[in-house]
């Protein structure tokens, strides 16, 4: 772990102007770089002071209201102190089911902070995150935005708080909690059958630009993202599309909830991953990469540059490309700052640019005008390593796997109830009973398939298979055994999505926010079939009304698991007819105690 310089700040808790000076020159003053300086200047001081923004604002010719609408979109940027010590609990339903909010509730207690607020003494925050991606070995946190710890427990998190209270760097704190596991469970021809690095490239070379697009096209591959459009169909408009450059985007974004292979991906094959990235640039003649990697995943950030450095050194990067005369390609690596949505190409383009997340209107989609208004590519991590197989193997072999509509293999995230979660690779058109039997999944209720945006299976669906034309996936499989009540299930999907709103338009940001308050009146005991009803309504209604992806699934979760497990939710069902939301007798309570009455008529059942 990279230890983080203790440096002095002024009166106003600004870093020193020389030392945010040295950030703006590293940056070269580019306002499009201003999400990479907010998170630069955070980690040298913990938070974003006013007079820090005030002084990157005048570096950038920014107004300082523009720096702060910035800062203030990304939950990993403080605009207030969060304490030496932020403490982050990963909030997926697989780090629930592991105990993660009982082991908050006594971390909190033990260091007597309470949730989401800095400790008097300024010292902590403990708080919850969204998915942070470690599913396979959760309970996991984050502390600082930088270093991960996993498979917690009481007696971790008891030394935990005794290494705050005496003020111990993390760094200094036992290196095996920080040890993340690869956890390959089952390898197929992207895990299994290491490329040498540079093949793929000189097949590219080999072939020209427009053999290799055909080859791409071929081979039928698409996606891995989650939408699965045909990706030589991608490059080829992106390619053809007017633009004094071209870019292309690695979307390492892997925010879904349940997803992990992304991670495991850049972990182990860093070099096939820049490998398919380089080929995609050949095949469309793009001069700029980037890869926007999650901020979760920000402990990976050395490793990564490091492979870039090595990648250079062998001349398979930069200036001189082996075998390519006046190709020049290169990736920089683009941090993000803990926003689901800027997994949405369009906002992760805004994201790149410096700005807000926010979904673009689309058309003109980024293959035509992405980043800075250039023809642009953005592609799933495992997307780019499956270009680098077909560009080095050819699209007969490739589309020799799979079925004809999904071609290839797909690397599942498998976690929840079984023996053995991990990350597995799978050729397309494999059961989901074959998935489960594999990873030791006993008496299973359900498999939530491709995190709360994709789809929930129930017992009897299990034969049905992975592909683009059954059950298409960006990559989880949670798995959930008939102790568990599938609506607790949804319940926590819908805070996820109400949390990961960004707020742009309205029926997604009332819109989640209803779904929960509904599922939470649920929760009380207060609900009625009519509020099944309501949260059909108001699912019909995101479905078609919200602005991006993430409103229009924020309902899919709910609508499956009210279908196929209907008595989850009538157990929480007070009356088969209208509750109001809120119990009239409960809120008499405080009357009675000011009043010293209990008698029957100050209830309300005691009432004429
Ligand atoms: C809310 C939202 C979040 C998304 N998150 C991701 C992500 O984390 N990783 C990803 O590859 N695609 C994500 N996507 C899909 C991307 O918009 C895009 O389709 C994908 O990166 C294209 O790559 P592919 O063609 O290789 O799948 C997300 C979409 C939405 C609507
Ligand atoms: S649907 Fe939700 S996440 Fe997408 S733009 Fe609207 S508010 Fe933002």
């Amino acid at each position: 772990m990279t230890h983080v310089p203790t440096v002095s700040y002024d009166d106003a808790g600004a870093l020193p102007v020389e030392r945010l000076d040295l950030l703006l020159a590293a940056h070269h003053h580019d306002r499009h770089q201003l999400v990479q300086l907010l998170r630069e200047a955070q980690e040298l001081q913990g938070w974003l002071p006013r007079a820090t923004l005030a002084h990157l604002a005048r570096g950038l010719g920014m107004t300082q209201a523009q720096v702060e609408g910035v800062a203030g979109f990304y939950r990993f940027l403080h605009m207030r102190p969060m304490g030496r010590y932020r403490v982050l609990f990963s909030d997926n339903i697989t780090d629930r089911m592991l105990g993660s909010e009982a082991l908050m509730g006594e971390l909190c207690e033990l260091l007597r902070v309470v949730p989401g607020r800095l400790r008097d003494d300024g010292r902590v925050s403990v708080d919850k995150t969204s998915c942070t991606g470690l599913c396979d070995q959760g309970p996991a946190l984050l502390i600082d935005h930088r270093h991960v710890i996993t498979r917690l427990d009481g007696e971790r998190v008891a030394r935990i708080a005794s290494l705050i209270d005496a003020g111990v760097p993390v760094d200094e704190w036992p290196a095996q909690w920080f040890r993340v596991v690869d956890n390959v469970r089952r390898a197929d021809v992207l895990l299994g059958a290491p490329l040498r690095k540079g093949d793929a490239i000189a097949a590219a070379v080999g072939r020209g630009p427009l053999m290799l697009l055909e080859e791409i096209k071929r081979s039928h591959l698409r996606g891995r993202g989650g939408a699965g459009y045909v990706t030589g169909r991608k490059w080829e408009l992106c390619r053809q599309a007017a633009g004094d450059t071209r870019i292309v985007v690695c979307n390492a974004d892997e925010g879904e909830p349940g997803t992990f292979k992304d991670r495991v991906l850049l972990t182990r094959h860093a070099d096939l991953v820049f490998e398919g990235m380089t080929v995609a640039a050949l095949a469309i003649g793009a001069r700029r990469g980037f890869v926007y990697l999650r901020g979760e995943y920000r402990y990976l950030l050395d490793h990564l540059h490091r492979v870039l450095q090595h990648r250079r050194d062998a001349h398979l990067l930069g200036l001189a490309i082996q075998g390519v005369d006046g190709f020049d390609f290169d990736i920089d690596i683009h941090v993000g700052a803990g926003a689901y949505v800027c997994g949405e190409e369009s906002a992760l383009i805004e994201s790149l640019e410096g700005r807000r997340g926010t979904p673009r209107i689309r058309p003109p989609f980024p293959v035509e005008c992405g980043y800075l208004g250039q023809p642009t590519t953005v592609n799933n991590v495992e997307t780019y390593c499956a270009a680098a197989h077909v560009a080095l193997h050819g699209a007969p072999w490739w589309s020799s796997l799979g079925t004809p509509k999904s071609t290839g293999t797909k690397i599942h995230s498998v976690s929840g109830d079984c023996e053995r979660p991990g990350i597995y690779e799978y050729p397309y058109g494999t059961r989901i009973g074959r998935i489960l039997e594999d990873c030791g999944a006993l008496d299973t209720q359900a498999v939530q398939v491709g995190g709360p945006s994709g789809i929930c299976l129930s017992a009897f669906e299990f034969g049905r298979r992975i592909a683009f034309e059954d059950v298409p996936t960006a990559g989880a499989f949670m798995v959930f055994d008939r102790t568990r009540d599938m609506f607790d299930v949804a319940h926590n999907f819908a805070q996820f999505f109400a949390h990961e709103s960004c707020g742009f338009c309205t029926p997604c940001r009332v819109g989640t926010a209803l779904v929960v308050k509904r599922m939470d009146k649920l929760v009380a005991g207060r609900g009625s079939r009519h509020d099944i009803d309501v949260l059909f309504e108001l699912d019909k209604l995101m479905h078609t009304a919200t602005h991006c992806g993430l409103g229009g699934a924020a309902c899919n979760p709910l609508r499956d698991t009210i279908a196929k497990f209907r008595p989850a939710y009538e157990q929480h069902l007070k009356s088969l007819y209208f509750e109001p939301g809120f119990d009239l007798d409960a809120e008499l309570s405080i009357a009675r105690r000011m009043t010293g009455r209990d008698d029957p008529a100050a209830h309300m059942e005691g009432t004429p």
